[in-house]
């Protein structure tokens, strides 16, 4: 059973993904948020929620301990988010992470230029790339709301392929990298939904 560290869990992604590891693993988990009264413990025999700020590396310690693996669903200064992740993971002897990206961070899509507003992630992403962690970072195209999980990736260096996928899609494959060991180490993955 494995212990799975949620930062930022009050995003739109992780809010699926937490529906989605209790419905469907065994999964303890503690959500981490800078303010913990926004999200209701509804399962508190199998889940804590912890205030924590990504940008103050000693609560993320803190919140590290005693875990396996840490998925990270974040916004704003990626790059200083992925440093202080980087830096945690090292000090506590981590290694599984999950990183949400975006597409675009490699101009990776065809006939697409995202220019400046992706800088925080492709730092972000070139920080994880250069650690020694056991990375998993995602790269999803628009999200949607549709209430479907259908979802085809692309390994880093092949070119993108469709333009969006659903929320609930991004979360199922979290799930799925959190609980299998091994799968897609060291890889950054496009996802979108196929067709
Ligand atoms: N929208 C799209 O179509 C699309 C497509 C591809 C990728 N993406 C990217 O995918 C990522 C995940 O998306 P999402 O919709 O799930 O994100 P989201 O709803 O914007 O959630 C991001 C979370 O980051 C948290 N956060 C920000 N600064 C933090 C800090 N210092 N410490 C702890 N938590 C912090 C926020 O927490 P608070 O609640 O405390 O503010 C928020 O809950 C985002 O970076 C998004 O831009 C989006």
């Amino acid at each position: 059973m494995s212990n799975v560290l949620i930062l930022g869990a009050n995003g739109g992604i992780a809010r699926h993904a937490t529906d989605l590891f209790l419905k469907e693993t065994q999964a303890r988990l503690t959500l981490c948020l800078r303010n913990a009264a926004r999200l209701k413990n509804t399962h508190p025999e199998r889940m804590r929620i912890i205030e924590c700020d990504v940008l103050d590396l000693e609560s993320l310690k803190t919140a590290m301990a005693g875990q396996d693996v840490v998925y990270a669903n974040l916004a704003g200064d990626l790059e200083r988010m992925a440093r202080n992740i980087v830096k945690a993971m090292d000090a506590t002897g981590l290694k599984r992470l999950i990183f949400i990206s975006s597409m675009g961070i490699y101009d990776e899509v065809p006939g697409e230029k995202y220019g400046s507003i992706l800088e925080p992630y492709r730092r972000a992403a070139a920080v994880i790339e250069a650690s020694d962690l056991d990375y998993t970072i995602l790269r999803p195209a628009w999200f949607t709301h549709d209430d479907e999980t259908d979802y085809q990736t692309t390994q880093k260096g092949q070119p993108f392929k469709g333009s969006q996928v659903s929320r609930k899609s991004v979360a199922a494959l979290v799930v799925k990298l959190a609980e299998t060991p091994g799968l897609e180490v060291r890889r950054s993955l496009g996802v979108s939904k196929p067709g």
